[in-house]
């Protein structure tokens, strides 16, 4: 049995005292909730959230990592740094990092091998554009993006981890993929995943992420692949963030 996990992505927001206002406000509504939660904060606060977390059973994750364990890589932050500071998760190849920064699915494979090998469990990111959405190769591309893990580090790389399906269009806009666009998408991840193995396939968690808010995580998170959300916008506020929570 899959435990459901609801990922906050903070993404390039906060403050000390606003997140630690959100903190508190999150903290406060956590003990009638029986899924995982986690908050993706930016790297100078990971140590002040981890702190105010401690003996918390919300979890401190990071937005990204670097592909590099150490040396000379400007403004990079290794997995260990990670681990240092409390994390548990990471994120890797979120659809802002690959359109914004470039990333390769290749460079994303490693950050993925970086975070194995550190002990934080990689929360790898997939999704389509509109554009591929209507040339129809949506499968294509995620199984794609998949694949560049499993192809260089093997299928045991994915042994606890956990995968999120961020459709790109559905990213901020306030448009989701419909229960059964993001069914059939996850469907198609976990087929894939037991053309490897079955049992990784049966244990891994499928996050949806884009535009998941109060009023649509119920609907979402009952179809049988929908094993949590990674949230971006509502996860900025306690109350709706909770509620996610309590939906789940
Ligand atoms: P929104 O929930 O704001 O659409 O963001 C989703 C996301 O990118 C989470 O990583």
């Amino acid at each position: 049995m899959r435990k459901t996990l609801i990922a906050g992505n903070w993404k390039l927001n906060g403050s000390i005292s606003s997140i630690t206002e959100l903190v508190r406000g999150v903290s406060s509504g956590l003990q009638s909730l029986n899924c995982e939660m986690a908050v993706c904060a930016p790297y100078p606060y990971l140590q002040m959230v981890s702190e105010q977390l401690e003996s918390s059973r919300l979890k401190v994750a990071a937005q990204d990592v670097s592909e590099h364990d150490s040396g000379a890589f400007t403004g990079e932050v290794s997995a260990e740094m990670l681990l240092d500071f409390g994390c548990s998760y990471a994120l890797v190849g979120h659809s802002e990092r690959r359109s914004y920064h470039s990333e390769s699915d290749e460079q994303i494979a490693e950050k993925f091998n970086r975070l194995k090998l550190a002990g934080i469990v990689p929360i790898l990111c997939v999704g389509e554009t509109l554009a591929e959405r209507d040339e129809g190769i949506t499968q294509a591309v995620v199984s794609q993006q998949v694949l560049a893990v499993i192809e260089k580090f093997g299928i045991s790389a994915l042994s606890d981890s956990v995968i999120a399906y961020e459709p790109v269009w559905a990213i901020g806009t306030g448009r989701t993929a419909t229960p059964e666009q993001a069914q059939e998408v996850h469907s198609d991840i976990r087929t894939l995943l037991a053309s490897f193995d079955e049992n990784i396939a049966a244990k891994t968690q499928i996050l949806y992420g884009g535009s998941m808010n109060p009023g649509n995580a119920s609907s979402l998170l009952a179809m049988p692949d929908i094993d949590g959300g990674l949230i971006g916008g509502a996860s900025l506020k306690a109350d709706d963030f909770l509620a996610i929570g309590q939906a789940a």
